[in-house]
This record gives C-alpha cells, sequence and structure tokens, in this order.
C-alpha cells in the first residue's frame, strides 16, 4: 500500500465503520439544540453525523491534539454547525459544564493516550453539565477472513500482543471494562452496546479499498510475530492486488463491531 497520510487512513476505514458509528450516533439520542465536545475529533469525519443528530440549532466543537488532523477537517467539505480547535483531551481548553454531552472515539485508550482512565474521565466530566452524557466508542472486534477462522485469529491475538492499549495494559484497563472506569469517576453508567458494519460482496470499489486499508492497519505490521506461512497466506489474501483478496470473493460477508460506553453526570 503506498504511503497514505493520516487523513487518508482516517478516510479509508470510515468506509468500512461508517454504518456502525452512524448507528452508534444515532443511539446516543441526543437533544436537539444541544452543544457537544467531539474529543479526539481527527479529521472531523463524526461531526456531520453528530451535527445532523442535534438539528439547525445544535453545536460541535471538533478537539484534536494534531494541527494536520484538523487542518483535513478544516478543508473538508463546510460542516455547518461544526467548528474545530486544536487541544489536549487531557487539559481540556473549556469552562465547567459548557457541553450537554461529549463524544470520544477511538480515542480514550489507557496506554495510547493516557495512563489512567478513571482520573480522565473525571476531568472530562467537568466540562459536561449534570445530567449531560460522555460516550466513548471503540473499535471492539471484527470478523473480515470468512473461512480462515485459524487465520485470523492468529492475526489476532499476534495483534493483541502488539499493540500496547491491548497487550500492555492491566485487565481492569481494558476498554472493554470502560463501565467500570465510568462508575469510578462517579458516572452513572449506561448499559454498554455493540453494533455492526456489516461487509457483503460486491463490494463496491471504494467499500473494497476500505477493506484492504483495514486488513493492512490490522495485521500488515505483524511480520516476525506470526509464523511464514500465516505472513504468506496473510498477503494472498488481504493484499488487494492479490489474485485471490478475499474482498473480491462472490460470497465475502464481514464484519467489524463498534462497542459504545456511556455515562451521566450525575445532578
Ligand atoms: C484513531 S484517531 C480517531 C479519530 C476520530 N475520533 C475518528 O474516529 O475518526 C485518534 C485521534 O485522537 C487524537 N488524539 C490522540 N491523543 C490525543 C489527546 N491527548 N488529545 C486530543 N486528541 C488526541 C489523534 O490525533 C487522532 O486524531
Amino acid at each position: 500500500m503506498p504511503d497514505l497520510t493520516y487523513a487518508q487512513k482516517l478516510e479509508l476505514a470510515g468506509r468500512v465503520t461508517a454504518p456502525a458509528l452512524r448507528q452508534v450516533i444515532g443511539a446516543l439520542a441526543l437533544s436537539p439544540g444541544s452543544r457537544g465536545l467531539d474529543a479526539g475529533c481527527g479529521t472531523g469525519q463524526h461531526a456531520p453525523w453528530l451535527a445532523a443528530a442535534v438539528g439547525p440549532t445544535g453545536s460541535v466543537v471538533g478537539l484534536d491534539v494534531s494541527a494536520d488532523n484538523l487542518n483535513a477537517a478544516n478543508h473538508a467539505e463546510p460542516r455547518r454547525q461544526c467548528c474545530f480547535v486544536q487541544g489536549d483531551l487531557l487539559r481540556l481548553p473549556f469552562a465547567e459544564r459548557a457541553f450537554d454531552w461529549l463524544w470520544c472515539a477511538d480515542t480514550f485508550w489507557p496506554a495510547a493516550v493516557l495512563s489512567d482512565p478513571v482520573a480522565a474521565l473525571k476531568d472530562l466530566s467537568r466540562v459536561v453539565r449534570p445530567g449531560g452524557s460522555i460516550a466513548l466508542a471503540y473499535w471492539s472486534s471484527q470478523m473480515l477472513l470468512p473461512g480462515y477462522p485459524g487465520l485470523e485469529a492468529r492475526l489476532n491475538a499476534a495483534f493483541t500482543t502488539a499493540v500496547p492499549y491491548l497487550g500492555e495494559v492491566p485487565p481492569q484497563h481494558h476498554f472493554l471494562r470502560a463501565s467500570g472506569w465510568l462508575r469510578a469517576a462517579g458516572l452513572r453508567a449506561l448499559q454498554p452496546r455493540t453494533f455492526l458494519a456489516e461487509l457483503q460482496a460486491p463490494l463496491a470499489p471504494n467499500l473494497r479499498a476500505g477493506l484492504a486499508y483495514c486488513l493492512e492497519m490490522l495485521w500488515g505490521q505483524l511480520r516476525g510475530r506470526i509464523s511464514g506461512s500465516d505472513w504468506e497466506e496473510y498477503h494472498r489474501l488481504c493484499d488487494a492486488e492479490s489474485e485471490s483478496f478475499i474482498g473480491d470473493l462472490s460470497d465475502y460477508y464481514g464484519f467489524v463491531g463498534y462497542t459504545l460506553f456511556r455515562g451521566v453526570v450525575r445532578v
């Protein structure tokens, strides 16, 4: 795969994950006219969906630490009701109770971005009004190699040990324990929910390219962590240029799961 900017990578992954994330945002049932913060907004891909959810009188502030990502966000097609600011979600540059809700997708990773999720949530909840909510959304699972469950399991096992936010965190800092973080930070934790983005043959060219990128993002750095034969099989099935690219199967079906954890700031 050619060298891609971070913005291009987010866009490619977003082609696959959008259906799940749009369902997650729908499940938030955001109030019309409310004001929200997208913490770790990246290139602002979610901003239009969040803005649509709050209606014409609502607004969304996207915050990200990366100037490049914000540059991409500001140069995307006009996003009404949205603005983007540079800042660190661990030191939010906003007044207390400035927002009705906070959204944080694929960013709130212990080990990768923060050391103590409970302390960070206490800090985040400072900028949300009592009765408002904090939503943490995570790419939580996937089944993308139909017919090759053993290979997919071995790739996932190697990936788990390779990335700090999975392999290097104590059990209570694993992202699926986020309800516990929310409760420990003093919020009322709501029922977690998982939503799927499904991919089914025939894949349109843009979705095919998105799938190829996701397969590379997940498992493309595992050389030396899996056997030589698994590495070859991974490339045979997952390279977009391969004649055996799995996304070209006439009966291809796969999915990515997104899990939503949500807490309400106590009144
Ligand atoms: C995987 S991306 C997700 C972006 C976006 N939420 C999405 O799902 O498209 C993680 C984002 O978090 C941002 N980020 C990482 N640490 C941060 C911090 N301490 N404060 C604000 N943003 C941060 C990165 O710059 C990156 O844009």
